[in-house]
This record gives structure tokens, sequence and C-alpha cells, in this order.
């Protein structure tokens, strides 16, 4: 068929692997779409240190990369809210299918990029911007929308959770296993944002929304981190029989007037040992799914790092260039119709 071409903006940690799993697989990739998925260009911020990257591919402007009449799909892992958000924008008007890794964007600003998807029929797609590896957002989306889910709980943030194991299990200190998360490619460019809850926020406001299917954005969450979180509190938690993580907690609730609302907060936890989620350690991730039918879910796996989250963005990459070649599109944002006029509580 014909070529399904795909302009990647962000070669980092997340985007250097993209980049080895398109090329490295792209035959199989071909046989799966049903036409050849073609890398057009990368934008980055450094053109000179990209060696690995053809450089006839290497762009440091990546609005006029995305503007190009020869992209189809744009893949977005650079992070940050701007210019991020004018180059989405541009390429969903353009009708050009997003696949973005960006939860401190979607937290913000899902209502304009689905509302610019749904006006030209192009896909937005982001699993990779919830817990890494792990499928979550499309049985949210797709697999339980035929359900209520009325809960969503659980480990988004590899880092803090790196952070708080290694405080427990080896007695690292606090500055040494954050150094060690960033080595690793868990932490997100500013760390602040992991160690005090903004990236663990934003994925419980994206995923509050599909689930209830409604419209949470960062500033309806209630939001704590860990830099609080000591030695002592984390020995203390041990002679308890607990642990201390850092959840996220999405809940629809039901007021005495009969009202509902949803509540969605991030803070770290003490938790019985025998709990499932005590044992996720490193920078896997957990989350429990309620849902009045299905009953309890339970979906684990790794959250953070380049190759993990490299996989999440090529299962996006393979269903949109599936949707292209069907001549169709993936779920619409009318599906967010249901709940949205509701009250969103504050924790
Ligand atoms: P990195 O910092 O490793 O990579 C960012 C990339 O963006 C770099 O290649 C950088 O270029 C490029 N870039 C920065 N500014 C610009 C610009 N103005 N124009 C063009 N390119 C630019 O980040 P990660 O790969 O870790 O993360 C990328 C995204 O994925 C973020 O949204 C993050 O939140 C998300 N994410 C990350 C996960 C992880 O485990 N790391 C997991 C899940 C999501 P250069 O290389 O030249 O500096
Ligand atoms: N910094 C994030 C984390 C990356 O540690 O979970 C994955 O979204």
């Amino acid at each position: 068929g014909t070529p399904v071409r795909v302009a990647l903006l962000g070669c980092g940690t997340v985007g250097t692997e993209v980049v080895r799993l398109l090329t490295g697989q792209a035959a199989d990739l071909a046989a799966r779409v049903g036409a050849p998925v073609e890398l057009v260009g990368v934008a980055v911020r450094r053109a000179d240190r990209h060696r690995d990257v053809p450089a006839g591919l290497l762009t440091t402007d990546a609005l006029g990369l995305v503007s190009r009449d020869d992209v189809d799909v744009v893949v977005e892992v650079v992070g940050g809210i701007e210019p991020t958000r004018q180059w989405l924008l541009a390429a969903l008007r353009a009708g050009k299918s997003v696949v973005t890794a960006n939860k401190a964007l979607l937290a913000e600003a899902q209502g304009e990029l689905f509302a610019a998807a749904d006006a030209s029929g192009a896909d937005l797609y982001f699993e990779a911007a919830v817990a890494g590896a792990i499928p979550l957002l499309r049985p949210l989306r797709e697999s339980l929308a035929g359900d209520r889910i009325t809960r969503v709980m659980g480990i988004v943030n590899g880092t803090t959770n790196f952070i708080l194991s290694a405080m427990e299990e080896t007695g690292a200190g606090y500055q040494e296993a954050l150094s060690e998360a960033a080595r690793l490619g868990y932490a997100e460019a500013d760390p602040t944002a992991d160690v005090d809850g903004y990236d663990a926020a934003a994925k419980a406001a994206i995923l509050a929304s599909l689930a209830f299917h409604t419209r949470v954005t960062m500033g309806d969450v209630h939001r704590e981190g860990i830099s609080a979180v000591t030695p002592a509190d984390v020995l203390a938690a041990r002679a308890l029989d607990r642990t201390i993580k850092l959840l996220a907690i999405c809940e629809r609730v039901v007021g005495e007037d009969g009202t509902e609302s949803v509540s969605a907060r991030v803070h770290p936890a003490m938790i019985p040992r025998s709990h499932p989620l005590a044992g996720v350690g490193g920078a896997f991730n957990a989350v429990f799914v309620e849902a009045e039918a299905a009953g309890q879910l339970m979906f684990y796996g790794q959250g953070a790092g380049g190759a993990p989250t490299a996989s999440a963005v090529l299962g996006d990459l393979v269903a949109v260039a599936r949707n292209r070649v069907a001549g169709g599109r993936g779920p619409r944002e009318s599906a967010y119709a249901d709940l949205a006029a509701r009250p969103i509580a504050q924790a």
C-alpha cells in the first residue's frame, strides 16, 4: 500500500528507542499495517548530537517538519506544554494523526487537542503518556467502554516508586536514588515534576478523563509529592508492616443528593505490606481499575524508561497507521459527552 509517512519530534530517551524499533522492525510493521511505515524526518534541538540518525532526516525546525505535505503522522516525544501544543495543533488541524507521550500537555490541553482532532478527523493516541509500557488507556477507552468504571487507583510514577523502593530496600538516600532514576532515563527533564507529584497528577487527570468520560485537568487534581517523605518515615512504616507508595486515586463520587462527581488525587500513602501494590518495586507501575460489570482488574508492568515507553508509542503508531490504511479513525472525542457537565470535586 501507499507508505504511511512519519515525522518524529524528539530523539532523546524515548525517541531514540522509537527510531530503533521503527527501523529495526520495518518489515514486520509494514506487514502488520498493510503499508510501509516510513520515517521522513526527526526534529531535535541540537542536530550535531544525533550521529546515529541519518543527517538527511534531522531538522531543528519542528513546526516546519509537522507542516510538510509528505507527513501523515506526527509522533511527539519532546515534552513540555509549549511549543509542543502549537506543533500538535498544527498537525491535527491539517488532518495528520498524532501519537504523543506528553502527559503534561494532555493534562492541560486535551480538550483543545481533541477538538482539533475531531474537526479534521485525525487520530490522537497517547498510550505512552500513562504507565509507560502498560496497555491501560486503550482498555479504558475501548475495552471497558461498555462498562461503568467506578475507580482507578495505583502507582503511576516510576521515578518516585524507584526512589521509595531504594530508600526502603537498600537504605539509599533520596538524592542518590533520584540521580540513579535520572541516569536510567526514568525521570522527567525537570525531576521536580516527578518528586512533587506533578507527573502523577497529570496522569491522574488523563485517567479520570478517560475512565469517567469527563474532562479533568491538572488543576482539578489534589497533589502531594514525596519530597517530604524522610528515611525515618520509611523505617516507621516498615516497623508497622507497611510501606509508603505514591498513589494516584480517581473515583466516581456520589453525593448525599445523588449527584455524581469525579475526584482525583495524588499523595503518598502507607499501605499494608500484604497489599499487591506494596510489592511493586523499581520503576514499575501498577493500576487497579474497578468497574461495575468487570469487577476488579489489575494492570502491571514497566512504567518508565526508553524502550518500555517506545513500545507503547509504536503500538499507537501501528494503530493510527492501520486506521489511515483503512480510511478510518479511532475513538471519537464525542465519547466524552456523557459526564461532561458534572462538577469535579476537589479531594
Ligand atoms: P528527553 O529529554 O530525553 O528527550 C527530549 C527530546 O526532545 C530531545 O531529543 C531534544 O533534542 C528534543 N527537543 C527538545 N526541545 C526541542 C525543540 N524545541 N525542538 C525540537 N526538539 C526538541 O525526554 P524523554 O525522551 O525522556 O521524554 C520525552 C517525552 O516522553 C516527554 O513528554 C516525557 O514526559 C514523555 N515520557 C517519558 C518517559 C520516560 O521514561 N523517559 C516515559 C513516558 C513518557 P536534543 O536531543 O537535541 O536535546
Ligand atoms: N518520569 C516518568 C516516571 C516517566 O517516572 O514515571 C514515565 O511517564
